[in-house]
């Protein structure tokens, strides 16, 4: 039969220790918070009295369950006052010697049935439990910060945890409303193993001069739908922090995918550790500040390529789901777009497509009905590319596994760039991969990934503005040009 817990042990109340306090006592549970010392365990107090204000400030807590709550955590200095506790959570300093010694003192106060976890980012489960008497009953839990909003928790599973023990956390957690995944013992578990490979990646293409920091956190955040790029979340996570991290999970797993970047230990070393010394990747306003302001490496206005040429029409060539993607994008920011399909019938699908999706629009309430018909007069289709020649710019977007047979890709874009008049400065646009061999004027070419987004409606004035942007949202505009 699953164990009851009534009670729950807390010790260190710290950043961690006293969210994870909250989390047990906000469900009900009868919470004993263990501390070092009177001072610190005052500060245990002040952290969660200060959440939990927070909490009744946003409406999301009453001051009578604040109030219950309170009363429900009992603080103490004396690990023997966790004798009655049915789990205890271990929230103190990262070190190997000082949890171990909490998990051998706990031997001698806790129940024997008493589950033991401790919330180590880093350090190995495995060893810390080998430091009490029954290893088997030691798990990991790994609450995310803050742990009264954060809903994933990793409970991790040594090699000797007890699967009855496993089972009873996981339904535990999840009955508070955490949504629990289970890994194995190994530094960084699942979401940092993941997470700081993608950062490290970002951090080492940033070094290598690959893109700008700009491009590169604009490139997650609007491709891939991220709420920050990956060089200011690391900014915001601590570039010290992060080494650290990184460098842990590299001594344990030699994977080079955690190898840290060798500029983060030169940034740490220089004492730009991020928002919290006000430089990181970006500059703020000062430390602790989350306003970025500008600095040598921030792109000036002279730097903003422009725009040599009028655009008014554009040529879409495809008709899959990215040309169609594309030919909305251009037409509802006013281009007058001409597409290129294999049969009429294709070409139809395209116009079908957009009407389908411009229908969605007006139903969602993102676009009046009115502003539909001209959008889709602005497209037109065609079957020869031919018609291509009077357009400024042409998009490419031929299906990717056309583009591997070297003849269907390498013929339709020598076809483009004979038929199109070299006075009209023809743009070459790709969406997806394209080698130089296939073009035989490379130096007209921009690949551009034009991935429509909700949203990106920007669009200009009039007909002939002329300035054209890449969908990214930001005020860093980028002009495709020849
Ligand atoms: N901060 C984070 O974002 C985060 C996230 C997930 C996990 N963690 C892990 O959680 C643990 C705690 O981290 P934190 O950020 O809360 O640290 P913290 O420094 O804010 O808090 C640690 C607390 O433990 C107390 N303490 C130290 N030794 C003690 C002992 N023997 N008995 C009782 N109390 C003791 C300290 O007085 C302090 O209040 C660490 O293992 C850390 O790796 C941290």
């Amino acid at each position: 039969m699953a164990r009851e817990f009534t009670t729950v042990g807390v010790v260190g109340l710290g950043t961690m220790g006293a969210g994870i306090a909250e989390v047990f006592a906000r469900q009900g549970y009868a919470v004993v918070g263990v501390e070092l010392s009177d001072e610190s365990l005052e500060r245990g107090r002040q952290h969660l009295t200060n959440s939990t204000k927070r909490a009744v400030d946003r409406g999301k807590l009453s001051e009578a369950d604040q109030q219950a709550l309170m009363e429900r955590v009992t603080l103490s200095t004396d690990l023997a006052d966790l004798a009655e506790a049915d789990l205890v959570v271990e929230a103190i300093v990262e070190s190997l010697s000082a949890k171990q010694e909490v998990f051998r003192a706990l031997d001698a106060i806790v129940k024997p049935e008493a589950v033991l976890a401790t919330n180590t980012s880093s350090l190995s489960v495995t060893e810390i439990s080998t430091a009490n008497a029954s290893p088997g009953r030691v798990v990991g839990v790994h609450f995310f910060n803050p742990a009264p909003v954060q809903e994933l928790v990793e409970v991790v599973r040594t090699v000797v945890t007890a699967p009855d023990v496993l089972e009873d956390v996981t339904a535990l957690l999840t009955s508070i409303g955490k949504s629990p995944v289970v890994a194995g013992d190994k530094a960084g578990f699942i979401a940092n193993t993941l997470l700081f490979g993608y950062l490290n990646h970002a951090v080492a293409m940033y070094e290598g001069r690959y893109a700008t920091r700009e491009d590169i956190d604009a490139a997650m955040r609007f491709g891939c739908g991220y709420p920050m790029g990956p060089l200011a979340l690391l900014d915001l996570i601590g570039l010290d922090t992060a080494y650290e991290i990184l460098d842990t999970m590299y001594r344990q797993g030699r994977d080079r995918l955690h190898a840290p970047a060798p500029i983060l230990k030169q940034m740490v070393t220089a004492g730009l550790l991020g928002r919290k010394t006000g430089r990181g990747f970006y500059t703020y306003d000062g430390p602790d500040s989350s306003a970025v302001v500008p600095d040598a490496l921030t792109p000036s206005a002279d730097d903003a390529p422009q725009l040599h040429h009028t655009i008014e029409t554009v040529g879409v060539v495809g008709t899959g789901t990215m040309a169609t993607g594309i030919v909305e994008v251009f037409a509802k920011a006013g281009y007058d777009v001409v597409v290129v399909g294999r049969s009429d019938a294709k070409v139809a699908g395209v116009s079908t497509s957009l009407e389908r999706s411009l229908d969605k629009q007006v139903q969602r309430g993102r676009m009046e009905e009115a502003d539909k018909q001209p959008v889709l007069d602005r497209m037109t289709g065609t079957t020869k590319q031919d018609d291509l020649a009077d357009v400024d710019l042409v998009v490419e977007a031929i299906a990717e596994d056309l583009a591997g047979q070297d003849d269907a890709v390498r013929e339709p874009r020598r076809d483009l760039q004979a038929g199109g008049d070299p006075r009209h400065h023809h743009l070459l646009a790709a969406g997806h991969r394209v080698r130089p061999g296939h073009l035989a004027a490379p130096g007209r070419h921009r690949h551009a990934l034009l991935q429509p987004r909700p949203g990106d409606e920007a669009g200009r004035g009039g007909q002939h503005g002329g300035h054209l942007r890449r969908g990214r949202g930001d005020d860093h505009p980028r002009c495709a040009r020849s």
